[in-house]
């Protein structure tokens, strides 16, 4: 399966950054198309950055949101609903994201509501997992990944609707990546856990995630049941994103 290089730009930019900043990429994939063989693309703006970016992108490029409304409709003030993403021709959102479950106190319940939501709009769901640091170091990694995998997947999961983003947290935007044998094992694991859950398991896309960068993103890639990266800090430089799907 190709490598999915999807960009998650968080809280960044104003709307002429993130315009220059699809400009960028576009022109950066133009030059180098034979990366398309081997990798697909997505960026994950801002919502209210989802429209103008989207016009700047070819065909190339898929578009996604980074959170979704766990509810479908109506009086929920400030909530953006998965009918909306959809409505604005995103292909994908990303639920779960550990900054969500840390600062929101999002639970796997309600990212699985989320997820539900998304799938009835026929998204794909790029669900993040990952354990913190001090559960890392009392040995629980496996345990909590799992729990928060498979009470965050709906029944509508398949391997057509569904990604897995293993973001440890303590990687995120730290400049720590985990080793490539911390990685090989967990999505080794995850990749078994899956199966109790989706039927061809072996189909889903699953990502590494955090403070990956075009320095280490090679050998992130070798690993196996890595399928491609969920990249922060450096998809908002152009050059290193790019410069990541180099490496695959
Ligand atoms: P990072 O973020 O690449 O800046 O570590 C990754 C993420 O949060 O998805």
């Amino acid at each position: 399966m190709k490598n999915l290089i999807a960009g998650n730009w968080k809280m960044n930019g104003t709307m002429s950054e993130a315009i220059t900043l699809a400009q960028n990429i576009v022109q950066a994939i133009q030059n180098e198309v034979e990366l398309l063989k081997k990798n697909d693309f997505l960026v994950c703006p801002p919502f209210h950055h989802i429209v103008p970016v989207q016009a700047e992108l070819s065909m190339a490029v898929s578009i996604g949101a980074q959170d979704c409304s766990p509810f479908s409709n109506g009086a929920y003030t400030g909530d953006v609903s998965a009918e909306m993403v959809k409505d604005v021709n995103c292909s994908h959102v990303i639920l779960g994201h550990s900054e969500r479950r840390q600062y929101y106190v999002e639970s796997n319940l309600m990212v699985r509501q989320k997820a539900m939501v998304a799938h009835e709009q026929d998204l794909t769901a790029i669900i993040c997992v990952g354990e913190t640091e001090e559960q890392r170091e009392a040995g629980q990694e496996q345990e909590v990944v799992a729990t928060q995998m498979l009470e965050s997947l709906p029944e509508t999961a398949t391997a057509e609707n569904t990604v897995i983003a293993y973001e440890p947290v303590w990687a995120i935007g730290t400049g720590k990546t985990a080793t490539t044998d911390d990685i090989a094992a967990m999505h080794d694991f995850i990749r078994g856990k899956l199966a109790e859950k989706i039927d061809n398991a072996a189909s889903v896309r699953l990502l590494y995630g955090g403070s990956v960068k075009p320095a280490n993103a090679a050998e992130i890639f070798a690993v196996n049941n890595v399928n491609g990266a969920l990249i922060g800090g450096a998809s908002l430089k152009a050059e290193d994103f790019i410069g990541i799907a180099k490496a695959s």
